[in-house]
C-alpha cells in the first residue's frame, strides 16, 4: 500500500520533525547537492563539480597510516591488540575512558603551545563537535533564549545550536570595513536589540579560528569578549575546532589562556568546543569534546553525553595516539607546514587573475572576494554568480549569504579536501572563467577590478536553486 505523504502524514510527527529550523534551505548545503549529482573524478568524470565546499583535511593521512601500521596493538581488531577487545567492546560509561580523556586534555594543551592545562575530569565526550555545540546549548539555554553570534558564522550552526534546543541566534553583524572585527560596539548594538524585542540574551558563541574567515582572534579582542560577558553576566562559547589548522602567524590564543589574564573573570560563565574532525581530519571518528569552566554544566553535561559517546574502540585507539608525544608534535608541525604550503599554491593561483581574498592565518579556506563580478551589490547577484561558478565553471563554492555574511560578494572556498592535481584543475578552471568574462568586454586588454558579469545571458537552472530538488543523500551528513 502506498504511504500517504503529505500534510496529513506530518500531523502525525512532531514540530522538530516537520519545521526546517535545520537551516538545510540555504546554497550552502544546495551546492553540496549540485556535487553529489556530477561529481568530479580525474579519469572517471573529468568534467564534474570539483568540491571545494567541504572543510575536510585531508593533507596528512600519510602520517596518521603510518603510526597505525607501527602501533597494531592500538587497535582491538588486531592480533596485537585482541586481547583488549572484551573489556573495550564492553565499556560504555559516559565519563569516557580515563586514558581517552588523559590524552585529549594533553593534546588540547599542546594544540594550544602548552600555555593552559586542561583537566581531564572536566571533558566531556560527545559526537563531534556538531553534537557538542548541541549539548551545551541544552546545558545553558531553554528554548525561545538566544544566543548572539558574530557574522558571517558556520552555515551548521542553524542546526546544531537551534533545532533541536529551540535557541534562536542575534546576528553580531561584523563587516569587512574593519576587517570583520567583533567590536564591543556591534555586541552592544544586537544586545540591546534583542533586549528591546524582549528575547533572553544567554551568551554569545564565537569560532576562532573563524570559519569561514580563516583568522584567529587577537588577545585583546579576545579579552573584550570576556569582560562583555563578564559584564552582562551571559555565557561564552568558543568553537575552537580549527585550533591546530594555524599555519601562518600569529600564533593561537585560546580563550582558555585569554581568561587567565582577566581580572574577576567569572570562569563558570566559559565553555569550550572542541573536536578531532578538522585538526586531525577525522570527521568520521565523531569525536566531540565540551570543555566547560562551570561545574554544574560538567555534572549535567556528561549525563547528556549518553546520547553522543564516542565509540570506545575509538576512544581506546586514540588515547595510543594523542599520548604518543613525538608523533603529536610532528604530525602537528607537519601538518601546519602543508597547511601553509597548500594555503600559499591556492591564494598565488588567485592572485594570478586579481582575485582577491580576505587575510588569514588558519582554517581550511579562503574568504574569497568576488565583489568586483557582481553586477549590482546584491545578495541576489552573489547567487546568480555562485549559480554560475557552480554549472559553468563547475565548483562547489559556498556564497556569503549562507555564513549571514552582511555584505555581498564573498565566497568560502576550501583548498585542503583534495590533492595538488584536482588544485590546478580548479585554479585552470577558475583561470579560464575569469580569461572568458575579460575578453567578453571589449577594450579591456587585461582583467579589471570593476569587470561585471551579463547575468542575462545565462541560463538558470531552477534545481539547484530550489531548495527541494530531489537528491537520494542528505547534505546535512556531510555538512562541514
Ligand atoms: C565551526 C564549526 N563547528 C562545528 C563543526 C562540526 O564539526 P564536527 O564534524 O566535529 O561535528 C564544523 C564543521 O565544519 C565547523 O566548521
Amino acid at each position: 500500500m502506498a504511504m500517504d505523504l503529505g500534510s496529513k502524514s506530518q500531523q502525525l510527527l512532531s514540530k522538530i520533525a516537520t519545521n526546517d529550523k535545520h537551516g538545510e534551505n540555504s546554497p550552502y548545503f544546495d551546492g553540496w547537492k549540485a556535487y553529489d549529482r556530477n561529481p568530479f573524478h580525474p579519469t572517471n568524470n573529468p568534467q564534474g563539480v570539483i568540491q571545494m565546499g567541504l572543510a575536510e583535511n585531508q593533507l596528512s593521512f600519510d602520517l596518521i597510516e603510518e603510526w597505525i601500521k607501527n602501533n597494531p596493538k592500538a587497535s582491538i581488531c588486531t592480533p596485537e591488540g585482541v586481547h583488549q577487545f572484551r573489556n573495550i567492546a564492553n565499556f560504555q560509561d559516559y565519563h569516557g575512558l580515563q586514558e581517552f580523556r588523559n590524552a585529549m586534555a594533553k593534546f588540547m594543551s599542546k594544540v594550544r603551545g602548552d600555555k593552559v592545562r586542561f583537566d581531564p575530569d572536566r571533558i566531556l565526550m560527545s559526537g563531534g563537535a556538531t553534537g557538542a555545540n548541541e549539548l551545551i546549548m541544552f546545558c545553558l539555554a531553554d528554548p525561545g533564549d538566544a544566543f548572539m553570534i558574530p557574522t558571517p558564522f558556520y552555515p551548521g550552526f542553524v542546526r546544531d545550536l537551534c533545532w533541536r534546543t529551540g535557541v534562536q541566534l542575534i546576528p553580531v553583524h561584523c563587516d569587512s570595513s574593519n576587517n570583520f572585527k567583533i567590536t564591543r560596539k556591534a555586541l552592544e548594538v544586537a544586545y540591546k536589540k534583542a533586549k528591546e524585542d524582549n528575547i533572553k540574551v544567554k551568551g554569545l558563541i564565537i569560532t576562532n579560528p573563524s570559519n569561514p574567515l580563516g583568522t584567529t582572534l587577537d588577545k585583546d579582542t579576545l579579552k573584550s569578549l570576556v569582560s562583555f560577558i563578564n559584564d552582562k553576566n551571559i555565557h561564552l562559547v568558543c568553537d575552537e575546532i580549527y585550533a591546530a589548522t594555524v599555519f601562518n602567524s600569529p600564533n593561537y590564543v585560546s580563550v582558555a589562556e585569554v581568561m587567565q589574564e582577566v581580572e574577576h573573570c567569572k570562569r563558570d560563565l566559559i565553555h569550550i568546543v572542541y573536536s578531532l574532525s578538522k585538526d586531525m581530519g577525522f570527521p568520521g571518528f565523531r569525536v566531540g569534546i565540551v570543555y566547560s569552566f562551570n561545574d554544574e554544566v560538567v555534572s549535567c553535561g556528561r549525563k547528556m553525553s549518553s546520547f553522543g559517546l564516542v565509540s570506545s574502540q575509538t576512544q581506546h585507539m586514540l588515547a595510543s595516539m594523542l599520548s604518543d608525544e613525538r608523533f603529536v608534535t610532528k604530525f602537528l608541525s607537519e601538518n601546519s607546514r602543508r597547511l601553509a604550503k597548500r594555503h600559499e599554491k591556492f591564494a598565488k593561483g588567485l592572485e594570478e587573475v586579481n582575485i582577491t581574498r580576505f587575510p588569514s592565518n588558519a582554517g581550511l579556506f579562503c574568504w574569497m572576494n568576488l565583489k568586483s563580478l557582481l553586477k549590482e551589490p546584491t545578495f541576489e547577484d552573489e547567487l546568480k554568480l555562485w549559480h554560475v561558478i557552480i554549472h559553468e565553471v563547475k565548483l562547489n563554492v559556498s556564497p556569503g549569504s549562507s555564513f549571514n555574511c552582511s555584505e555581498p560578494g564573498w565566497f568560502r572556498v576550501c583548498f585542503a579536501n583534495m590533492d595538488d592535481d584536482t588544485v590546478d584543475i580548479a585554479l585552470n578552471r577558475i583561470r579560464a572563467f575569469v580569461g572568458k568574462e575579460t575578453k567578453k568586454h571589449v577594450g579591456i586588454k587585461r582583467w579589471q577590478p570593476n569587470l561585471r558579469l551579463s547575468f542575462s545571458s545565462r541560463r538558470l537552472d531552477e534545481s539547484v536553486l530550489s531548495p527541494h530538488s530531489p537528491i537520494p543523500t542528505s547534505p546535512l551528513v556531510g555538512a562541514t
